[in-house]
């Protein structure tokens, strides 16, 4: 199936203006591609909250560190958009590099506070790529609606404070991870992976529940849980970024969870992928 492709920022805001004008609601769905199941839920949730979907695909460069895979980063544009055609949505927008970061581009948009501590910490730049560019789509979207996967929880919880703060009036949705039959996260990154290390990787979700249910049975202390999970991932991982409780809402980093609502957060390394998860504390 063919489905409506903008390359400029002047077309989509042509096609989004035009379908506000008769009272359409448009949602907005922003992935650097490759896309996957779990990208599709993002479409799907967002067909379900708006009568017109438009997603992105732009992979950002300044969202990846020197040594990361910016280069290697698959490119399946043509598969994507048939994905997304296949599951009712209406458009994609495909821009360039030069679309999207005009010579002579200086602007930065930093978040305070929720980008120094977990994948901003250890991927120093990352948080701040993806404000950067997210600010950018959602600026020239105006759309109702724009929907992210829970998978990123410190992206989205990043996204929703740059939006209050600079007065973005569209609204962000968190859409839940989608997991395979085994509790592992879709990714990307998941394609990397051979079988042996596919296994490796399902153990990540298994882990974080067990951290999960102790904290919340409330007989271990939150440290102590997490020393134990992070124990469990240096036997199989090949590298652990980190391991913390933090509160949902502000990533403050937790010793006691009584009265809030806290996830426990997790980058490990597998093969030649980083993953990341995260997990309620219930
Ligand atoms: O989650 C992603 O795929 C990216 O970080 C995003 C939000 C599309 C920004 O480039």
């Amino acid at each position: 199936m063919v489905i409506q492709t903008f390359r400029t920022v002047q077309d989509m805001r042509t096609q989004v203006t035009a379908w506000k004008a008769t009272g359409l609601r448009v949602g907005l769905v922003p992935t650097m591609g490759n896309l996957h199941a779990g990208h599709i839920a993002l479409v799907k949730a967002a067909l379900a909250q708006t009568d017109r979907v438009i997603t992105t695909i732009f992979i950002n460069p300044t969202q990846f560190g020197a040594n990361e895979d910016l280069d290697s980063y698959p490119h399946t544009e043509a598969a994507d958009s048939e994905q997304v055609a296949d599951a009712g949505g209406h458009a994609m927008f495909i821009p360039s590099s030069a679309e999207m970061y005009p010579a002579g581009f200086s602007t930065r948009v930093i978040v305070d506070g929720l980008t120094d501590c977990l994948c901003g910490a250890a991927r120093p730049g990352h948080m701040d790529g993806v404000s950067q560019v997210v600010t950018k789509l959602l600026n020239q979207a105006h759309a109702d609606v724009a929907f992210f996967g829970e998978k990123d929880w410190q992206q989205l919880t990043v996204i929703k404070r740059l939006a209050r703060d600079l007065d973005i009036e569209t609204e962000i949705c968190g859409v839940p991870t989608v997991r395979d039959a085994y509790g592992l996260a879709l990714s990307s990154r998941n394609g990397y992976l051979n079988a042996e290390e596919v296994d490796i990787a399902r153990k990540l979700n298994v882990i974080l529940k067990k951290a999960a249910y102790d904290i919340a049975a409330g007989g271990f202390a939150i440290d102590e849980c997490m020393k134990a999970a992070k124990a469990l991932m240096k036997a199989g991982f090949s590298g652990v970024d980190y391991v913390e409780c933090r509160d949902a809402d502000t990533l403050e980093l937790l010793d006691r969870s009584e009265g809030r609502s806290c996830r426990i957060f997790a980058a490990v390394h597998v093969g030649p992928a980083r993953l990341i998860d995260n997990h309620l504390v219930n």
